[in-house]
């Protein structure tokens, strides 16, 4: 059924959909949900008697606040193996990129996922989703890219499937089959560049397997002209499109993703001014993800003040993975961005819910409004400031997903 009534709400925090970075207020209210969608928000105390339980399960916030859940829109939870390994060699001194060169990396990790079976990776990669819920993420995206042959990348894109029918949380597959050019393609890149147009896009759109195509467009990965053709491929065949761009190097791939009509375009710490205005002319959201910068040491981060001077809408995301980001916690991030990105709390909350809904291209969460999904966060603060501010706490008591407590 999932009828629940949140009672005793101190405040509740919701982003107000059409301006980045404002968020309303309400004090001492109750919220009333019905087969699992927001009902009604009353900005009073209800009277909990005899004919409110019957109909409803009841939820005490015992005056903490209230908040929609996180919507992560960047994240690769799917994958064999840690490279823990590889953060000691990069803080011994090792770049990424060296260590890449040097057979490390995402060619590490795809070594590892080819190996395994999907029930293996199906078993350790629901942990790792569980506990993405406890700091209070509701909705995830999850990416493929770490099998790069049809059969590895259909069997992560499988595990994502089926970790979204298990498990009281909407995950969102996205095909990252241009993560990298596999070992076996190393002297013949345009044969994969073939096999993902040719059969991977078809096959992945054909079954359903995934919402969006993304593309690593870097050094040492792919170009823009393989960009533009693999994503226009994935479009022709229905699904949505987005870039890791100007992680590394000022490379051009967000005046692609602005160029493409892509949802977003992420990382963005070498982005160019014309690709800022480029993406603003075209809604294309800035999805920030500071924690990988921050995790591989690099000193550079995204320009967020200039981005949303401009007017630019911004996405909070973890890009959690075993090589940049092994980081469940988006309130973790916030801490991260309010300090390297000089983000608000306002700004940083709107990015990390209503900015994820647009990043992901859904509309039905995000925000707590009448219509929409109940997946609502009873959190243990009493302004918005404490989240950033609690760095690796976590101040999440409650998670709800469509109306029913699951953590
Ligand atoms: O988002 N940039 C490319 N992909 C990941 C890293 C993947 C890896 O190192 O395994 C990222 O940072
Ligand atoms: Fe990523």
């Amino acid at each position: 059924m999932n009828d629940l009534i949140i009672h005793n709400i101190g405040r509740l925090f919701t982003p107000e959909t059409d301006h980045f970075g404002k968020i309303s207020l309400i004090e001492n209210c109750s919220v009333k949900i019905r087969d699992g969608l927001i009902e009604d928000i009353l900005p009073y105390e209800i009277e909990i008697n005899a004919p409110v339980i019957e109909k409803y399960e009841i939820l005490d916030a015992k005056g903490m606040s209230v908040l929609p859940g996180f919507i992560d829109s960047h994240a690769h939870p799917v994958f064999a193996a840690l490279r823990n390994n590889e953060f000691e060699m990069r803080n011994a001194g090792k770049s990424y990129l060296e260590i890449a060169e040097a057979g490390g990396g995402i060619k590490n990790s795809v070594r590892k996922l080819r190996a395994m079976n999907e029930d293996e990776l199906f078993r350790i990669s629901k942990k790792r989703v569980l506990e993405f819920m406890k700091f209070g993420t509701t909705t995830l995206e999850a990416k493929s890219g770490y099998g790069l042959t049809v059969d590895d990348e259909i069997k992560m894109l499988k595990v994502i499937r089926r970790l979204n029918e298990e498990l009281p949380i909407d995950l969102v597959p996205t095909f990252l089959g241009a993560h990298d050019i596999p070992e076996e393609y190393k002297e013949n890149r345009e044969g994969y560049i073939s096999l993902l147009i040719n059969e991977m896009i078809p096959k992945v759109a054909a079954e359903k397997l995934a919402a969006a195509c993304d593309i690593f467009i870097e050094k040492n990965y792919y170009t823009i002209e393989e960009g533009r053709r693999i994503l226009t491929a994935a479009k022709e065949h229905g699904l949505d499109v987005k870039i890791h761009a100007d992680q590394l190097t000022s490379n051009g791939g967000s005046g692609l993703a602005a160029e493409l009509g892509a949802l977003s375009s992420d990382h963005l710490e070498y982005i160019s001014d014309a690709d800022i205005d480029a993406m603003i002319s075209k809604g294309t959201v800035f999805n920030l993800m500071p924690g990988a910068s921050f995790f591989i040491g690099m000193r550079d981060f995204p320009p967020a003040r200039k981005i949303i001077g401009r007017g630019g809408i911004c996405a909070l995301s973890t890009d959690f993975n075993p090589g940049t980001c092994y980081c469940y916690s988006l309130p973790f991030i916030m801490t991260i961005s309010a300090i390297y990105l000089h983000m608000s709390a306002q700004e940083l909350v709107w990015a990390a819910t209503a900015g994820g809904a647009r990043a992901l291209g859904i509309t039905d969460a995000g925000s707590v409004e009448k219509g929409k999904k109940a997946d609502l966060l009873v959190m243990d603060i009493k302004e918005l400031s404490e989240i950033p501010y609690s760095m690796g706490m976590n101040l999440v008591r409650k998670v709800v997903k469509n109306g029913k407590v699951v953590i």
